[in-house]
């Protein structure tokens, strides 16, 4: 099996931006849980971050017929980008929301989430440990796919 995890806009900041909010572990911090879970679960995992919408509408568009899942956070442009959620509806690869806060208790501009509109799960407040969840998820979801 193979998942893609994306990352957009300041989530390279982490450790740096509000500590308060996102915590005080690093992206590089993020990294490493993921490489530690996917040697765990026997699965690939490719990890990519941009602070560029149209790197990650590319980067979905490329995912297709390469892999089996994707866990995205889109960090800001989860409340503006049309275009990521086209490009999520485009290639039709099961994927999982991630936000490392608590985005529903937070500003009324967060409420909406139009890259949400093409994930099949939403994990938000879990902190980095999201990202492993919503890769459990996907794992579980594959192996029991028809
Ligand atoms: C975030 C929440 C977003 O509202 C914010 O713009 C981010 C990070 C999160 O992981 O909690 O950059 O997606």
């Amino acid at each position: 099996m193979k998942i893609l995890v994306i990352n957009g806009p300041n989530i390279n900041m982490l450790g740096i931006r509000e500590p308060g909010v996102y915590g005080t572990q690093s992206y590089q911090a993020l990294l490493d849980l993921i490489d530690r879970t996917a040697a765990e679960q026997g699965i690939t995992i490719e990890c990519f971050q941009s602070n560029h919408e149209g790197a990650i509408v590319d980067k979905i568009q490329d995912a297709y017929g390469k892999f089996d899942g994707i866990v995205i956070n889109p960090a800001a442009y989860t409340h503006t980008s049309i275009a990521i959620l086209d490009a999520l509806k485009a290639v039709s690869i099961p994927a999982v929301e991630v936000h490392i806060s608590d985005v529903d208790s937070r500003e009324d501009f967060r409420q909406i989430s139009y890259a949400g509109m093409a994930c099949e799960h939403r994990i938000a407040g879990q902190g980095i440990q999201g990202y492993r969840q919503a890769v459990l998820y996907l794992k579980e979801k594959y192996a029991t796919r028809l």
